[in-house]
């Protein structure tokens, strides 16, 4: 499914969104996508669920009791890297189970992973010949994670794509620096940008040949040039192609926050909702070609917290995993793995809570896109074939009018159970009549069935 139904409406909502961020994607026009490319994003976005993990030496130090500071602590405490690479030599992960790992994130429903193969500290999370910064060559634990993790996804079916932080704490040639990495990390105020990029184009490529055909690169870390003169040295082009020639079914996603650029697949929207804007940094023009995907934490950390309870309920995750799909875009929910290699509890007890949502209506979610009526405060809609899926999510009557016009409506069900219900098509819409006690669900989906494929 490639085209939007009612394009008309979709366009009307989201230029009604548009905010200060540029307003043009013309960068996209000169990038044409392979056909292999174009099956993968409907592949992505047929998918619509995945799993973010964040898992690296920085695991360790657990925040240092400052939650949201995970990753970034290296950063946030101003470690030198002479000490930050003791880290290395303490990291030692001996419950990691890649297994186990897949089995607990299938129970969620999630189809794919994106895993920090190198984050901002520049550790790579693999055996990489470009860097003995390692886990296999610098840590006691000596094993490829990477390795281990794709093996069990390729049992168990499941994607795998890499996270690569295009900023680099650790690599010396990483100068001019951007606004982070300065002075406290103890590297010389000089260096080669272009051997840096000529070394994470090295790594890539290992990334690219090492582990079989992958899902993608999800990139991080343009915004560190952001404001300063190298803010257009990072070589797109010649690391998009790369990718492109090597495995043309691999997804670019850049997470750059900026309007995407040619070589890219997937815009990704981080802790935001497509259109919503609380983090500050979402005000970018919402593609409406792209496959799109929001990034989000299960409490306030990317990485693993010693101290971060702010958990999210169960019934906040799927109603922003519905609020997603309704936005026509992917939900990508975040873990942090502990350092000894476990999944924390707290996440697997909700990806089974997820899991058994997804059981009964993985149907509205799975292989939809977009439905015709943008989103309401009572909710979204999303379609597949010859349906319409309401989400009511927050609505107190029993009457609610879908305004969708002239539909052919055949009939309406509770998708929880197919129990019928009673429906009317009039001048404004589709009015549907909710049974008392399915407004006090998550998300009382109702589905409508037309007499004419939606796409
Ligand atoms: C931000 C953070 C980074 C995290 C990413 C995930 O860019 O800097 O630590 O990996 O968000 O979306």
């Amino acid at each position: 499914m490639t085209s939007l139904p009612f394009k008309w409406l979709r366009t009307v909502f989201v230029v009604g969104m548009l905010s200060c961020g540029s307003t043009s994607s013309n960068a996209q026009e000169t990038y044409t996508p392979t056909p292999e490319n174009l099956a993968a994003r409907d592949w992505f976005q047929n998918a619509k669920f995945g799993i973010f993990i964040h898992w690296g030496i920085y695991s360790q130090l657990a925040g240092g009791g400052n939650p949201g500071g995970e990753e970034w602590i290296m950063e946030t405490e101003q470690i030198p890297i002479d000490k930050y690479e003791r880290l290395a030599e303490l990291f030692n992960p001996t419950k990691f189970d890649a297994e186990e790992w897949v089995k607990g994130f299938k129970s969620a429903g999630a189809k794919y992973i994106t895993i920090t193969t190198k984050h901002h500290d520049g550790f790579a999370m693999y055996d990489s010949k470009a860097s003995d910064y390692n886990i296999v060559k610098a840590s006691p634990f000596g094993r490829d994670i990477m390795k281990e993790l794709k093996a069990a996804c390729d049992k168990h079916d499941m994607k795998l794509f890499f996270y690569y932080s295009q900023l680099d704490w650790h690599h010396p040639d990483y100068y001019p620096r951007g606004r982070t990495g300065q002075v406290y990390t103890g590297r010389p105020e000089a260096g080669d940008w272009d051997k840096y990029i000529d070394y994470q184009n090295a790594q890539l490529k290992e990334l690219l040949t090492n582990y079989g055909d992958i899902g993608g690169f999800w990139f991080d870390g343009w915004w560190d040039q952001e404001n300063g003169s190298f803010r257009d040295r990072w070589r797109l082009e010649e690391t998009y192609k790369l990718i492109h020639d090597l495995q043309p079914q691999a997804l670019v996603i850049n997470n750059h926050h900026v309007t995407p650029y040619a070589g890219e697949d997937v815009q990704p929207f981080e802790q935001d909702l497509p259109g919503e804007n609380h983090s500050g940094f979402n005000t970018t023009y919402i593609s409406d070609e792209m496959p799109i995907e929001m990034a989000q934490t299960m409490n306030g950390s990317w990485g693993f917290s010693l101290t971060d309870d702010g958990f999210k309920s169960t019934k906040e995750l799927i109603q922003t995993l519905v609020g997603a799909a309704g936005r026509n875009s992917n939900y990508l929910m975040n873990t942090g793995p502990m350092p000894d290699g476990r999944i924390q509890e707290e996440n697997l007890q909700t990806y089974k809570e997820m899991g058994e949502w997804m059981k009964i209506f993985g149907e509205s979610i799975y292989g939809t896109r977009g439905g015709p009526v943008g989103p309401r405060p009572w909710g979204v809609t999303t379609i597949k074939d010859e349906n319409l899926y309401v989400h009511v999510m927050d609505w107190q009557d029993s009457l609610l009018t879908v305004p969708v016009k002239d539909a052919s409506v055949t009939s309406a069900t509770l998708l929880r159970n197919g129990e019928k219900i009673d429906f009317d098509v009039t001048s404004n819409g589709i009015a549907i009549n909710i049974p008392e006690g399915e407004l006090d669900s998550w998300d009382a989906v109702i589905k409508l069935t037309m007499k004419q494929n939606f796409q």
